[in-house]
């Protein structure tokens, strides 16, 4: 039931605008060269192969920037290729995120048609004052469309979108999320916003022209949010995301249970294990335009590719795992973090947090209470420490 699986994640970064709030690896061209994107994410694929040799793909997540401004034959081709170069599972769940301004029946169609089951809609807000306050580009009404679209070709179907926004209230936020629950299907994704350095929401932030909630109200909200969402029968599986049970995003969760991914694209990651049994991480160059000469030149963008020595291990597994409710098996504490639970963390830390609250360890697997995750940073602090 926890087997983590072995996805593909493939990185698109292009976006028609920036949204101010945004630190992704997203950049807005004038022109794109499909053609010549096409034929790159494919060398890239044919060298991620190398790396993982006869591994079965679970999962393939286009991710962005925007992916619904990928041309549908560019998303078909980079599906093609992985079929040729790895084994792939039988019901492989195949992700697109889309924008609300980027999508049509005619692309959703293709998508589709393309190999694409399932599709994640960047909605953000369901109002449009908040939508313009973030710098969104679409109404509220164009987003309904949107998800109203996606469930006519996608029997799977699910949107985020951001709340702690300036100047929310409780009770406004709790009926966006009922609007949210009358539009959803079985996986909704709700992230508290953050203010990310060199965006300008940072910069407004710093000036003190963009107010945030504070840790109270956030909190608050952050309440709200687990309370209706598990009312509506959509629990959080992980700190942002909640599904009905068995509509749970499969590719996330290869990330979260630690598993192994080819990271596909400009600025992607990828986790491998060797031969040996040790990790490795590759990571992709973030620039664009770098990263297609260097496809061009070499077969391949990758910047790095380093082992994850046995602390960075034992650290990402447990700030992976602990993320999810269903937290991490005991029996993966030797492999992932060198020792049994016990002789990997600090006896008294564990006991504290388990005094606290924070975390419990209960039929065989060690994870983080709903308090916890609301607090992970600190708890992965003492964890760690
Ligand atoms: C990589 S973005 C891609 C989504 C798609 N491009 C869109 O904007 O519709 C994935 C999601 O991350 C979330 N996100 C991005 N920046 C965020 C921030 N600063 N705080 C909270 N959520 C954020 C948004 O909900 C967004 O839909
Ligand atoms: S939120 Fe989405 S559309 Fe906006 S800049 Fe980031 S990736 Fe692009």
């Amino acid at each position: 039931m926890t087997d983590p699986g072995f996805g593909v994640y493939v990185h698109w970064p292009f976006c028609l605008a920036k949204c101010p709030y945004c630190d992704f690896n997203s950049h807005v061209r004038e022109r794109v060269d499909h053609d010549r994107w096409r034929t790159a994410l494919v060398a890239e694929v044919d060298h991620r192969a190398t790396l993982a040799p006869g591994r079965t793909v679970t999962s393939v997540f286009f991710g962005g920037g925007t992916p619904s401004l990928m041309e549908p034959a560019t998303v078909g081709a980079v599906l093609d290729r992985i079929a040729l170069r790895w084994p792939v599972a039988a019901g492989v769940e195949v992700t697109l995120e889309a924008n609300p301004t980027s999508v049509e029946a005619g692309r959703f169609a293709g998508y589709r048609a393309a190999g694409v089951n399932r599709v994640s809609l960047g909605i953000q807000a369901l109002n449009d004052a908040d939508l313009k306050a973030l710098g969104r580009a679409h109404s509220a009404a164009e987003a309904e469309g949107a998800i109203r679209l996606a469930h006519r070709h996608f029997d799977r179907v699910s949107f985020d979108l951001i709340y702690a926004r300036p100047d929310q209230t409780v009770a406004a936020w709790e009926g966006e999320l009922r609007r949210a629950l009358d539009l959803a299907a079985g996986h909704l994704s709700l992230y508290q916003l953050t203010i990310e350095e060199g965006t300008r929401f940072h910069t407004l932030h710093e000036r003190g022209e963009l107010v945030v909630p504070d840790e109270d109200v956030a909190g608050d909200l952050y309440e709200a949010t687990q309370a209706m969402l598990e009312a509506a029968g959509l629990p959080a599986y992980e700190i942002s995301n909640h599904a009905r049970p068995g509509e749970e995003s499969r590719h996330n969760l290869v990330y979260w249970r630690y598993g192994d991914y080819a990271g596909v694209g400009p600025g992607a990651h990828g986790r491998h294990t060797g031969s040996d049994g040790g990790k490795f991480a590759t990571r992709a160059h973030r620039a664009p335009e770098i990263w297609l000469e260097r496809v061009a030149r070499h077969g391949h963008g990758l910047h790095e590719s380093e082992a994850v020595d046995a602390g960075a291990r034992r650290a990402e597994f447990l700030m992976m795992g602990l993320r999810l409710a269903e937290g991490v098996p005991l029996d993966r504490f030797p492999a992932e973090a060198g020792a049994s639970m016990e002789a990997a963390i600090d006896r008294a830390a564990l006991d504290r947090l388990v005094a606290g609250g924070f975390l419990a360890v209960a039929d065989g697997r060690l994870r983080a209470t709903a308090e916890g995750r609301q607090r992970l940073n600190g708890v992965l602090r003492m964890l760690l420490a």
